[in-house]
């Protein structure tokens, strides 16, 4: 016999049922239960960070210490030279940070354009937790940081160094352009069944000074909504931004569409504003509804996601997860 639960959460992730979901209002999302939780996050740097957030969430912990735990992962690792230390610099040389952080209860926050500090997302959630504000900038978030507790350190290491100037020599200050951006970006839901997000980058290298990305604003790179779904995104953030790709997502998922073809919608809107002209762009999402069922899409075919429950620890490539 069809129950009342069953039938809802049937009919809230067909496509198509908004008018449905209209009449019985948002309370039916609610009725869906997750038994597991579970973490994803952007490329393969995701493994590591999955790891470390999967010992939070496994612990009976909440989604967000376990994203925050887990992005600092890639942060701390110099070999990552999209994210945090080692990252790759600005046109100028300067290493420069982007970052944030929402949980359950759409509290937010985040620091753009962040100079010397290891841990943006903790700066971020600090943001979100001892500001009446959602995004500090610049000297402004470098200031609150120093002032509760961080320490200023240098995050161009000689690695990362070398190649800026060898970039230097061979192109004329042009920023540079490519089809990947390795952001990580981390979604999770705990035990309890809520969700949580994280994002953390040095954004594209070799941009012009003073550039911030996506992922800092809320509702480009990131979104949660608690009675639906969690989105993230990575690869080139202006086009990221101006479709409002998480919150896109999230809707599409409030919606009723499942979390890949929410994704898979997003990347749509975005081909379809360049004209199909996206042989240089990449743009990746990764989605996780309130039921703990997950799917991505991409532009490019080379974008990954891991994924970390109690029964998987995998990489996920673009073939394996169109259809999810
Ligand atoms: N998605 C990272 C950036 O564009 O900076």
């Amino acid at each position: 016999m069809t129950t009342r639960r069953g039938f809802l959460r049937s009919t809230v992730f067909a496509a198509g049922a908004l008018p449905f979901i209209n009449r019985l209002r948002l309370p039916g999302f609610r009725s869906g239960s997750v038994t597991k939780p579970l973490v994803l996050s952007t490329w393969n740097f995701g493994m590591p960070a999955n790891k470390e957030a999967w010992k939070i969430l496994d612990a009976g912990g909440k989604a967000l210490d376990a994203v925050e735990a887990g992005v600092k992962i890639p942060e701390g690792d110099p070999k990552v030279t999209s994210v945090g230390y080692g990252g790759l610099p600005d046109r100028d040389g300067h290493v420069t940070l982007d970052a944030c952080i929402m949980d359950e209860d759409f509290n937010c926050g985040s620091v753009a354009f962040l100079e010397g500090i290891m841990h943006p997302i903790s700066v971020a959630r600090l943001v979100m937790e001892k500001t009446p504000h959602i995004m500090l900038a610049g000297d402004g978030a470098l200031q609150f940081a120093l002032q509760n507790g961080f320490k200023k350190e240098n995050l161009l290491t000689p690695e990362a160094e070398k190649k800026w100037k060898e970039w230097t020599e061979k192109n004329n200050y042009i920023p540079y352009e490519k089809t990947n951006h390795d952001t990580i970006g981390m979604i999770a839901i705990d035990k309890a069944g809520n969700l949580s997000g994280a994002v953390t980058t040095s954004g594209l290298k070799y941009k012009y000074h003073g550039r911030v990305g996506d992922s800092p604003i809320i509702g480009a790179a990131l979104y949660v909504n608690n009675d639906a779904g969690a989105a993230t995104a990575t690869g080139v953030g202006e086009e990221v931004i101006r479709i409002c790709g998480a919150h896109t997502i999230v809707e599409l998922m409030a919606n009723g569409y499942s979390p890949a073809d929410a994704c898979k919608a997003a990347v749509e809107r975005i081909i379809k504003i360049k004209k199909d002209n996206i042989k240089d762009i990449q743009v990746g999402f990764l989605a996780l509804n309130k039921y703990g069922e997950y799917g991505a899409y991409a532009i490019q075919n080379d974008f990954e996601y891991a994924v970390y429950s109690e029964t998987e620890n995998n990489i996920l490539k673009k073939s394996d997860y169109s259809f999810r």
